[in-house]
């Protein structure tokens, strides 16, 4: 199929948003990546995403709404159930890289949250995804528009080297913002659970909520190699796990490996490595975002990319401060390395 390259001109964006209701798949920019679009209420349409993917469809997917009203047609119970930190969020961050979950409502189909009885939502900053949704007059599910198991695409050049030939459309918008995928944040019980980190902090939530926000145990350990089903895996239920194995996700083609400790340390492991994969015939590329989670994100994905278009065999990443905004970012950096660090 031809991908067509849209604008993010008015006429185009109407285009893309026709293309939505029919079924089709859009690829557009998010303050956080860009997504790859379908009408979340369209079982057709979403079963084509997981197909360009190449993603089990057992993953569910964040639907991306333009007005807070939306909910009221997604959740169980509609906006009425909704907690007083649900509002308290929604106030502060929405519109903005933060995703909620939510118990769903029969209007979502089940293969939009892979066979779970809730929903997650978001509400994007990004003028151009907000007039999409517009247009699209639809809620909007949208994975990462990376082909399964390769760093999110933050510019459309990313996207293009994905799914060119693979999806309808695709909005030539600008470089995202934030750089990593949204925080999700399970709203279904007492204490807001942190599913997935991103550029909001767990701080920065207990702040806004004025109580704990919690994080989901496995984002604490090494986790379950196999049971992410977006890394090729499936079944969550197999269980063995082989030390050492590694975890395929955000992966460029190159090797990655993570350098921790001080600008010392890492110039001198980075220098000895260096060398010996030069030993090897191999080539060495070198990231440093010195202590700066802000630009760490926002440039990751994006480099893993250029660096892979450029040949290099090894990348020797600089390790982050975990506490605060660092978290998330080493997060995907440590996916990206499959846990080695050195
Ligand atoms: O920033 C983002 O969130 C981007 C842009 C496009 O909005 N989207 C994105 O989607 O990262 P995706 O599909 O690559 O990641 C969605 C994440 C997955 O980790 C998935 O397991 C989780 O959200 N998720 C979705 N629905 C869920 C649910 N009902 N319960 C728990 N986790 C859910
Ligand atoms: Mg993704």
């Amino acid at each position: 199929m031809e991908t067509l390259k849209l604008s993010t001109n008015s006429n185009d964006i109407k285009q893309a948003g026709e293309i939505i209701r029919r079924g089709g798949l859009v690829a557009f920019p998010t303050e956080t990546v860009y997504g790859l679009g379908a009408n979340a209420l369209d079982e057709e349409a979403v079963k084509s995403v997981y197909l360009a993917k190449g993603r089990p469809s057992d993953n569910p997917m964040i639907v991306h709404i333009a007005d807070a009203t939306e909910l009221e047609l997604l959740v169980a119970g509609g906006m009425i159930s909704l907690g007083e930190d649900v509002f308290k969020l929604m106030n502060e961050v929405w519109p903005g890289p933060l995703t909620m979950v939510f118990p769903k409502s029969a209007m979502v189909p089940d293969i939009t949250t892979g066979g779970l009885d809730t929903v997650a939502v978001r509400m994007p900053s990004n003028g151009t995804a907000y007039r999409l949704i517009k247009s699209a007059k639809r809620p909007i599910a949208a994975p990462s528009a990376n082909i399964s198991g390769r760093p999110s695409p933050t510019n459309a050049e990313d996207v293009l080297e994905d799914m060119d030939g693979r999806i309808d459309a695709v909005i030539m918008g600008e470089q995202c913002d934030v750089g990593i995928e949204s925080t999700v944040l399970d709203m279904t019980g007492e204490v807001p659970v942190i599913l997935r980190p991103g550029i909001l902090s767990r701080e920065y939530l207990s702040d806004v909520l004025g109580k704990e926000v919690v994080y989901d145990s496995s984002l604490m350990t090494v986790p379950d190699e196999l049971a992410d089903p977006e890394a090729g895996a499936a079944d969550t239920s197999f269980k063995p796990r082989s030390p050492g194995m590694k975890y395929k996700h955000y992966s460029p083609k190159a090797d990655v490996i993570l350098i921790e400790g001080s600008a010392e340390r890492f110039e001198k492991r980075s220098r000895e490595l260096g060398l010996d994969a030069m030993k090897q015939g191999k080539r060495t590329a070198i990231i440093d975002y010195g202590d700066d989670p802000k630009k760490a994100a926002h440039k990751f994905f994006s480099d893993l990319r250029e660096l892979d278009r450029q040949g290099y065999d090894l990348i020797l990443v600089r390790a982050l401060d975990r506490r605060g905004r660092g978290f998330g970012v080493m997060n995907r950096m440590l996916k990206s390395a499959g846990y080695e660090v050195v």
